[in-house]
């Protein structure tokens, strides 16, 4: 079973090759001009060349190879050598009966299965979520929803970032600011051997000591000295070493900050409707850290410079100018080169990334790893692609860093909170649900709906808001964040989305209330035809998402698909419609409802059943 453009575009290749023209060129797209037709082969123009011929000419000619053909209702040469095709409402018909019946609503999957991974969502332990973590869960959960509906094995990992250089300017920022969790700690490194008994008092006051709010105020200030200070740096990674190697008390105060962080994580992650089936951190790959330092040097990668330990990733001609901080410029390899040992002798980030790699490799053996992160880190990945690829730990282009911009406010820059502060996601999310609560109230839903609705129907609508507008972009584009329209029950927003598929439920009910059923499909009116032409379009959508990695593509099907059926409803009436045309009519709307939640779903956003 496949889509109407497929299946046209098989008719139109064989009626280029009866002309003796390369039948790769009789390709059908979705026309241009929908007041004209429907489908639309360019195909003329290019064969043209090839031919030494006249476009229409040939147009004319694949034309008749095509007439008579019981999908179309007209085929016409138009132009400079387009050929333009209306479908038959016998042929659309047939296509919506086809969708109706089928639980992938029309969607086909890959040809080979692959197995993939998808790096998102990327918290940090002892820091709560911001913004940033919130688009990477958004375009995450839903290219790992597309990817494993289109048919793949997909798993989703967390990547905790729990074991770098940030945990040694915690351990010194946390210590330095109290005596006693200080004294508790280097006594335990005193101590080397821990007993139940030490760890437990240990847990107990930096339990009383030691909250999440602390490190999150704690932590902005230890980053800014480590980035002006170098001796702060310096301690910093001597810890993160110290760490490292598992010295006893530091090792017990960083699963205390695991611990506090996680359980604020799991809440936002939980409220966002994003889950995990790896829960993995940088820590976990600790073990097999050393071994891979060996195998880097024993491949000759490893070079020494000035006490650290890099691998050089940049070709012999790649280079860049770099100014010194004396105001010199000089020409350096470029990329930089991965940093794998600090001259203090910790991993770095991208030495977790590298040996996450291995890991990945070694459990589960991924064709494809996607990393949904940040634009900025761009760099980051480009290095430690390059070094996975040098040092054997990956196939060339397995690993692909799916980028995305930044969620600005209204100056332009990175959404900051209005005190100047980033804005925790948690922050956001009581914010987005505030203003739902607002919205539902001013549709008059708040005597309407019993209490635990209206919360539940509050928090997907807040959802609903703040995924259609990210997912709506591009990935590539940063956009600006205007909470009054993204919850707007108007216009291209999530809410919007929502609201059309609660219509058709609404409709979907009165109608079984009369004892109506959905019947066979018999489109006629214009409106239908416009409606089961874009249910068609599903396919497409979802391979344009998959191929680009950019979830868009389905944020804008599902968006025209709920246009579509505002208009259909608008022209074609349903329950006062005699009974064939309405059962009909009924099944195009329950069709139209089971693609749109379905397009939602994939985007993680779920549906409500009043609004
Ligand atoms: N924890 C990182 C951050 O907050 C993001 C992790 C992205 N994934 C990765 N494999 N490096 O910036």
């Amino acid at each position: 079973m496949s889509d109407l453009k497929r299946g046209l575009s098989e008719a139109v290749a064989a009626a280029f090759a009866a002309a003796g023209l390369p039948a790769e060129l009789g390709r059908v797209t979705p026309s241009d001009r929908p007041d004209l037709a429907d489908f639309q082969c360019n195909g003329a123009l290019p064969a043209a060349k090839v031919a030494k011929r006249d476009p229409r000419e040939i147009a004319a000619e694949v034309v008749a190879n095509l007439t008579g053909d019981p999908r179309l209702a007209s085929v016409e040469a138009a132009g400079l050598g387009f050929i333009n095709m209306r479908v038959s409402d016998a042929a659309l018909s047939a296509r919506a009966a086809e969708i109706a019946a089928d639980p992938r609503l029309g969607a086909q999957t890959v040809e080979t299965a692959r197995k993939v991974m998808i790096d998102y969502g990327g918290p940090n332990v002892a820091k709560p979520m911001h913004v940033g973590h919130l688009r990477s869960s958004i375009i995450g959960e839903s290219l790992k929803r597309i990817y494993r509906f289109r048919g793949d094995t997909v798993l989703g990992d967390a990547h905790f970032g729990d074991w770098g250089y940030q945990m040694g300017l915690l351990i010194g920022a946390v210590t330095d600011e109290d005596a006693q969790v200080a004294k508790a700690v280097e006594d335990l490194n005193a101590k080397g051997a821990v007993s139940d008994a030490d760890e437990a008092a240990a847990f107990a006051l930096f339990d009383e000591k030691v909250s999440l709010a602390d490190l999150d105020r704690l932590y902005p200030l230890a980053a800014a000295r480590g980035k002006s200070e170098p001796d702060y740096r310096d301690r910093a990674r001597k810890l993160t070493a110290e760490l490292q190697a598992r010295r006893a008390g530091y090792f017990l105060l960083w699963r205390h900050f695991a611990k506090v962080t996680k359980v604020a994580l799991e809440r936002d992650f939980h409220a966002l409707g994003v889950d995990f089936d790896l829960w993995k951190g940088e820590s976990d790959v600790d073990e097999l850290i050393k071994p891979m330092v060996e195998d880097l040097e024993a491949k000759g990668l490893l070079v020494e410079d000035q006490g650290a330990r890099i691998v050089h990733v940049a070709g012999p001609n790649e280079t860049k100018k770099k100014k010194l901080p004396d105001g010199s410029v000089v020409v350096v390899p470029s990329p930089d080169p991965l940093l794998v040992v600090s001259s203090e002798g910790s991993a770095m980030y991208g030495t977790t990334d590298l040996a996450t790699i291995l890991d990945r490799k070694q459990t589960f053996g991924p064709d494809h790893v996607l990393y949904a992160v940040d634009q900025r880190q761009a760099d980051h990945f480009e290095i430690v692609f390059r070094a996975a690829y040098l040092a054997g730990y990956a196939e060339k282009g397995s690993l692909e860093h799916v980028g995305f911009g930044t969620m600005n406010g209204t100056d332009g820059k990175p959404f900051k909170t209005r005190e100047g502060g980033v804005l925790k996601l948690n922050d956001m999310i009581v914010m987005t649900r505030d203003k739902a609560r607002e919205r539902l109230h001013e549709a008059g839903l708040g005597a309407e709906l019993d209490p635990d609705t209206f919360e539940d129907t509050a928090h997907k609508v807040a959802v609903a808001a703040l995924k259609f507008a990210d997912l709506q972009n591009f990935r590539g584009t940063s956009y600006v964040f205007d909470l009054d329209r993204f919850s707007s029950f108007e216009g291209k927003t999530g809410p919007y989305l929502l609201y059309q598929a609660v219509r058709v439920k609404s409709v979907l009910r009165k109608a079984q209330a009369e004892g109506a059923a959905p019947g066979p499909i018999v489109v006629a009116e214009p409106a239908e035809r416009d409606l089961v032409l874009l249910l068609d379009a599903y396919d497409q959508a979802l391979i344009d998402a998959y191929d680009k990695k950019a979830p868009n593509f389905v944020a804008e099907h599902a968006y025209k698909l709920a246009q579509a059926f505002s208009k259909f409803y608008a022209a074609c009436p349903i329950l006062s419609a005699e009974p064939a045309v309405k059962a009909s009519r009924l099944a195009l709307a329950e069709t139209t409802l089971r693609q749109l939640e379905q397009a939602l779903d994939l985007l993680g956003i779920a549906a409500t059943d009043r609004m």
